[in-house]
């Protein structure tokens, strides 16, 4: 399964070019890695009506529970920047670290994170980002 640290991080890239951000010119792509070696890519997708925009990750994460994944996720690249021009590491907003702990929690796994800047790469765990989370286990 060990798709390496840099292929997903191009598979986020790849999702970036996707991205439909007109109104932010903010282009983000987030490439989800599971444990059967399966890669799940999204990007965000914004609205006239601003409040709307959906997240990379949480498209990535819509599009993997429409194939049926429950769980098994290991990684997570995530990349954004102003259109043309690469810029600081991104990390998931709030809203989008709730969105992965449903699916990571559901099989188990503390995904790590890849956030992928011009400069660097900050590599952090999901329970890092969202510590003491709340998922579907509370509901169990
Ligand atoms: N955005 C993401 O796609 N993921 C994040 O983690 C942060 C923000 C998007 C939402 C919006 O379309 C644009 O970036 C600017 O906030």
């Amino acid at each position: 399964m060990m798709l390496n640290r840099d292929a997903l991080i191009a598979a986020a890239r790849t999702a970036q070019g996707a991205a439909y951000a007109p109104y932010s010119n903010f282009h983000v792509g987030a490439a989800l890695l599971f444990a059967d070696g399966s890669v799940v890519t999204g990007a965000n997708v914004e609205n006239a009506s601003y409040g709307l925009a959906l997240c990379a990750e949480t498209s990535a994460v819509a599009q993997a529970m429409n194939r049926g994944l429950r769980g098994g996720l290991v990684a997570v690249a995530v990349i954004g920047s102003m259109a043309g021009a690469d810029g600081p590491v991104v990390t998931p907003c709030g809203r989008c670290r709730q969105v992965l702990n449903e699916l990571a929690q559901l099989g188990g796994t503390d995904p790590v994170i890849w956030c992928v800047g011009a400069e660097e790469v900050l590599e952090l765990k999901l329970s890092a980002l969202l510590p003491h989370a709340f998922g579907p286990a509370n509901l169990g």
